[in-house]
């Protein structure tokens, strides 16, 4: 990091976790770059942030969309010390009924989203000679299979949390570190979109702490990974899922 304010990239960062997220970086002095494909929601909310967001409209299924993010980035901050892979695709149904179309598009958006941003975002730093992190965002889906959501959400899910192993090891001697975060069940509209609001407090009553994990406390890791202090943690997978999955 140099004296600067340093630079965050979150993609998906117009709604939900992703906005959270954005709010927590800005809170700890950083610069932010909304990247996400829902223009209208990037923009309004960089609008109402400041000079020290930016808004790009994103496709993190597509490498020149990640690199123009990238170039974009750069050009008006400088280039970026974190990276939050966050972007997604929430979907449940049953499995014997999902398609091969909504298989690949949860992969795309999920899993090779992920290696994008993960390879472009190295790359960069690989080339500037510079230091950095990422921070992936999983799900426990990805660990337990999930109580909710469909197998392609969780399957994504689960490549997310491997692949983030395999750019720890690689990225190490780089000063790149990488690290996942696996929620639960969080306190967002997302969830009631995604399983029925009908099924909501169903969800609930399974969390052993009593209610869904806070959105505000896994951006406050997400601050916390960022840290440039945090260069011995990589590779690690960290459980925020209120005691529905111990391991
Ligand atoms: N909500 C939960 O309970 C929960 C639990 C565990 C993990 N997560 C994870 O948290 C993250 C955020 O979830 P959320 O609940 O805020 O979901 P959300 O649907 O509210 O937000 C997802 C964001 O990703 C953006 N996006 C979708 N496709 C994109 C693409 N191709 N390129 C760029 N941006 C794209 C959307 O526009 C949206 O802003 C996801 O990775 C999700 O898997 C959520």
């Amino acid at each position: 990091m140099t004296g600067q304010a340093p630079v965050a990239v979150i993609t998906g960062g117009a709604n939900g976790l992703g906005a959270t997220i954005v709010q927590a970086l800005l809170d700890a002095e950083y610069r932010v770059v909304i990247a996400d494909i829902d223009r209208a929601a990037a923009d309004r909310l960089a609008a109402a942030l400041g000079e020290r967001a930016l808004a790009i409209e994103t496709d993190m299924r597509e490498p020149a969309s990640v690199e123009a993010v990238l170039d974009r980035a750069m050009e008006a901050f400088g280039l970026p010390w974190l990276w939050v892979n966050n972007a997604c695709v929430m979907a449940a149904r049953p499995v014997l009924e999902i398609t091969p179309e909504e298989f690949d598009q949860a992969l795309a958006v999920n899993l090779r989203g992920t290696f994008l941003g993960c390879q472009r975002f190295a790359r960069r730093l690989r080339d500037a000679e510079r230091h950095g992190r990422i921070v992936n965002i999983g799900s426990l889906a990805g660990q337990n299979g999930g109580s909710a959501t469909g197998a392609h959400y969780a399957a994504s899910k689960g490549g997310v949390h491997t692949l983030g192993k395999v750019f720890a090891r690689d990225l190490a001697p780089l000063g790149i570190t990488v690290n996942t975060i696996s929620p639960g069940p969080l306190d967002l509209p997302s969830v009631a979109r995604t399983i029925g609001a009908d099924r909501v407090d169903a969800v609930r009553r399974m969390i052993p702490t009593g209610d869904f994990i806070a959105a505000a406390s896994v951006a406050r890791m997400v601050v916390e990974l960022a840290r440039p202090d945090q260069g011995g943690m990589t590779g690690a997978t960290i459980d925020m899922n209120g005691g529905l999955y111990l391991r």
